[in-house]
């Protein structure tokens, strides 16, 4: 961007309400999904039905199912939840193992303690922030049950990779390793032609506030292609359900489930946006040296859930983070490291992974930042944080 021109967008005025780095709405509302919930609120106002049944629940079930070309979706109050509930799937014994990124949010890594199994680590590569196949191939043992990746920041993991080298390394006696997907952050996204849900025993998504898609600010949905999956996936979700098995209550409600609808037809329109605004991005950054903007694999469709830049090996930690403040404190623009390896981040992955080091994952966790992106930011507000970003980056590399 010429200085000039820089000058000039700056002295329009920084937002007057801070732009966080994962804003709060993902997605957006729109009077129709104001109408769909208060609809199934009005009918809910007969007191010989009140909220009962799963009409709507399962309407969304079929649809997401259908817009990822799986047989079956299980709908959920939450993404956490869907990720507890993929690794009581497994059944695991304490001894098991799961490998996931090290680079990820906490919630996958707290599924598998939570189930009493070993948590192994893996490398990320760098270009994509998604699990480094050559890496997860190397950490796997003859107690190694599932492959646990994320897609990360809305770009969809290598499956194809992943499930060849789980079909080749079979555990002893369970068989091919379980691939599970965590796409809590990549809801639309594409991967080879399809979307990203199809592929692996399962994926669980989120619906929470800050994702691509909400039902109502909470919510989760798996997909899965396995009817064994689903039933026990049923039973888990509504204290055993059919299955005899054990389960309790992780529904989602009917009110969430018609808002879900409507959201879901309008999720391809709202990445989209995030997509346009996205390039432009890289337009407008690509000639700042200190920064390695993100890619697109040519197999995948990403939903810029996060826009991640990376800055040199000499910026790790405190420049990067300098640069995040003044972001914050100048210009009211949110820059959020998503995410630092989880056992850096949170004191129970830490003390569960005691001895494992993944030096890769933690210089990528010191250099990594998102600059704030919504489906409901203009040209200008775009073209506004870039204009920041390279005057602040200016001002870093000069003070060092
Ligand atoms: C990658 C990832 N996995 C899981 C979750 C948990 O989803 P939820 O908030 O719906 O429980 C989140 C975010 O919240 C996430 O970003």
């Amino acid at each position: 961007m010429e200085p000039d021109r820089r000058k000039e967008i700056l002295a329009k005025g920084r937002p007057s309400a801070f732009w966080g780095g994962e804003p709060s709405l993902g997605g957006w509302h729109t009077e129709e999904e104001v109408e769909a919930a208060t609809r199934v609120m009005r009918e809910a106002m007969d007191w010989t039905k009140g909220y009962a049944g799963m009409k709507e629940t399962e309407e969304f079930e079929q649809a997401f199912a259908r817009y990822c070309d799986t047989e079956d979706c299980v709908a959920i109050n939450g993404g956490g939840s869907g990720l507890d509930m993929a690794m009581m799937c497994l059944d695991l014994e304490p001894e098991d193992e799961v490998i996931s990124p090290a680079i990820n949010f906490k919630a996958e890594h707290l599924a598998v303690i939570g189930q009493g199994a070993r948590l192994v680590l893996c490398e990320i590569d760098p270009a994509t922030f998604n699990a480094d196949p050559a890496d997860v191939e190397r950490r796997i043992t003859p107690r190694t049950r599932a492959i646990f990746p994320v897609h990360m920041n809305g770009l969809s993991a290598p499956m194809d990779d992943l499930l060849e080298i789980a079909e080749r390394n079979p555990h002893p006696k369970h068989g091919p390793l379980k691939v599970i997907g965590d796409a809590a952050r990549a809801c639309g996204g594409g991967y080879k032609g399809g979307k990203i849900g199809k592929k692996g025993w399962m994926t669980v998504f989120s619906y929470h506030t800050q994702k691509l898609m909400t039902t109502l600010g909470e919510g989760g949905g798996i997909t899965t292609d396995d009817p064994d999956v689903a039933r026990r996936l049923r039973g888990l979700r509504q204290f055993g359900g059919g299955t005899g098995e054990w389960g309790t209550n992780y529904k989602m409600t009917n009110v969430q489930a018609a808002v879900g609808l409507v959201q879901l037809r309008r999720l391809d329109e709202m990445i989209a946006r995030r997509v346009r605004l996205a390039n432009k991005r890289t337009e407008m950054l690509q000639h700042i040296p200190e920064f390695t903007l993100p890619t697109e694999p040519p197999e995948c469709d990403h939903t810029y859930y996060l826009y991640t830049i990376l800055v040199p090996p000499e910026w790790a930690g405190e420049r990067r983070d300098k640069l995040c403040a003044i972001m914050k404190e100048e210009y009211n623009v949110g820059c959020v490291v998503a995410n630092p390896p989880t056992y850096v981040s949170h004191p129970l992955v830490k003390k569960h992974t005691e001895g494992q080091h993944l030096p890769l994952s933690d210089e990528l966790g010191a250099r990594l930042f998102c600059p704030s992106l919504h489906p409901l930011m203009t040209d200008e507000n775009n073209e506004f944080i870039c204009a920041a970003l390279e005057e602040t980056v200016g001002r870093v590399r000069e003070e060092g």
